[in-house]
């Protein structure tokens, strides 16, 4: 096959949860620039009805959808959707997160909620999708997980900075990602599914300017992630061009643990 072919997400039916936050817009820009049909679902519907309209101006095929994925009945009703309107699943992106823990010493009632959603609702949609994605004849799954899932906090890159210690949740559900990545890539196989993960450093967003300086001096590139470093990573794992990548997670850092 031709490797824009290869590459290409053409016709591909492509759910992305969290698609309108912060990498989710890129990563959706990139999924649609692709040439795929794109859904992004959250729970909240007007951030990703804003955020699949401005694609939508740009000439991308982006829909926005409800879910919240701590909700089974909300998954199995944007299953049946996704089911009636394009009759097919092809890639699911699992780019969905919540921080209801702020730091260390948060209220052991935040770990429980992030569990609800971070953990036990990953593996829901997960299996629901799949279960589409099987029934369609097979696809990809891609979790966003992070470098926080694969490496304990550098507690230097927040001196000079009211940034406190990072939150405990974030790190056990990101390294449980990057487990339940290894583990369905065996299960899903007999479904033509592969599934394999992309583990980001950090977006460069509003920072604190000291906290930019910490980071980016720690990191060969000099600089945090911007938007375009995420889409090319994903559009990869999603595609036919990484056929014979499974149960992986590629480490996305600028070379900071290289
Ligand atoms: N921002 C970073 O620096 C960074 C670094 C490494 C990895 N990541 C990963 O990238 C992904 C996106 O992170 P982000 O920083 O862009 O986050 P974000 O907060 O901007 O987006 C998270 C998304 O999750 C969605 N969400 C929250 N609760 C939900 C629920 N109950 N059901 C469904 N969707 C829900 C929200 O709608 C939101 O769009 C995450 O998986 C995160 O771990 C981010």
């Amino acid at each position: 096959m031709n490797v824009k072919e290869l590459f290409s997400l053409k016709d591909k039916v492509v759910l992305i949860t969290g698609g309108e936050g912060k990498y989710g817009s890129f990563i959706t820009a990139g999924l649609g620039e692709a040439d795929a049909r794109v859904v992004t679902a959250s729970p909240f519907l007007d951030d990703g009805e804003r955020v699949a309209a401005e694609l939508r101006n740009k000439g991308l095929d982006v829909q926005a959808r409800y879910v919240d994925q701590a909700d089974h009945d909300s998954i199995i009703k944007l299953k049946e959707q996704i089911k009636q309107e394009y009759s097919r699943l092809d890639v699911l992106v699992n780019c969905a997160v919540a921080r209801p823990m702020q730091t260390y010493t948060s209220a052991l009632e935040c770990w429980q909620k992030s569990m609800e959603i971070n953990a036990t609702g990953l593996f829901d949609i997960t299996r629901e999708m799949a279960d589409l994605m099987a029934q369609s004849g097979g696809g990809t799954i891609v979790n966003i997980a992070s470098m926080m899932g694969m490496f304990g906090p550098d507690l230097s890159n927040y001196e000079g900075t009211d940034i406190g210690t990072p939150p405990p949740d974030y790190f056990f559900h990101k390294g449980g990602m990057i487990t339940l990545t290894r583990y369905l890539a065996r299960v899903l196989a007999d479904k033509n599914i592969r599934v394999n993960a992309v583990s980001p450093g950090g977006l460069i967003g509003n920072q604190p300017q000291r906290f930019i300086e910490n980071y980016s001096k720690k990191v060969p590139a000099g600089r945090m992630a911007k938007d375009d470093d995420i889409k090319g990573v994903v559009v990869f794992l999603a595609s036919e061009a990484s056929a014979y990548i499974n149960g992986e997670n590629i480490l996305m850092d600028g070379g900071m643990h290289a």
